[in-house]
């Protein structure tokens, strides 16, 4: 089976429903052998990221999720940070940047708001905001996953369990 690698970007899973949950289904679901999680709060407090360490763990996997609640249509910080200092020139892009070549990047996310609103009040739907990943998935030759995500992750108790659902089948689905 693919080894899957999960960068968790939320900056305080410690203050978490969502995001904790479903790192620990996926826990749960695969072993080790197959799964590693890197929880950058808790390997990064301060920001400062080991590029070297990450581009190690980048290199063993097969499929990288990248896993966020979405802060200001967008990733939070800590991740952003990460995609900066870890997708190196060399690396991750230019002539001899063919580390990440083949492998699968897939996001996984989770809203605040409803799909109501974000149907009936905004301009944008949450996919929308993603096009800057897909074409770093491109420039990158990472081969693009539809993303998994939950609209109302402040109003459905339930939706923890339901998004690690969709998300451990799209996992097993893309490993085979
Ligand atoms: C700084 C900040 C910005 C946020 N921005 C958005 C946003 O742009 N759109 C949205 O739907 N929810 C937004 N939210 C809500 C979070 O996405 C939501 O609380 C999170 O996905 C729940 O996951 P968690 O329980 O793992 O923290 C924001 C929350 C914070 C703290």
């Amino acid at each position: 089976m693919s080894k899957i690698l999960v960068i968790s970007g939320h900056p305080h899973l410690d203050r978490s429903n969502m995001n904790a949950a479903i790192l620990e289904s996926l826990e749960d679901k695969f072993n080790g052998d197959i799964l590693e999680v890197r929880r950058l709060d808790e390997l990064y407090p301060d920001f400062n990221i080991d590029a070297k360490a990450e581009q190690e763990a980048l290199v063993d996997a097969d499929i990288i999720v990248l896993q966020f609640p979405i802060y200001w249509y967008n990733v939070p910080s800590l991740l952003k940070k990460w995609i900066e200092d870890v997708l190196e020139y060399g690396f991750a892009y230019g002539s001899s940047g063919t580390a990440l070549h083949g492998k699968k990047l897939l996001l996984s996310f989770t809203a605040g708001s409803g799909a109501d609103v974000y149907h009936e009040k905004m301009a944008h739907d949450l996919p929308d905001f993603m096009p800057a990943f897909q074409e770093t998935a491109a420039l990158t030759g990472m081969e693009w996953q539809e993303p998994v995500y939950s609209y109302g992750a402040l109003t459905d108790a339930d939706l923890a369990a339901k998004h690690s659902d969709r998300l451990i089948a799209r996992l097993v689905e893309i490993s085979a």
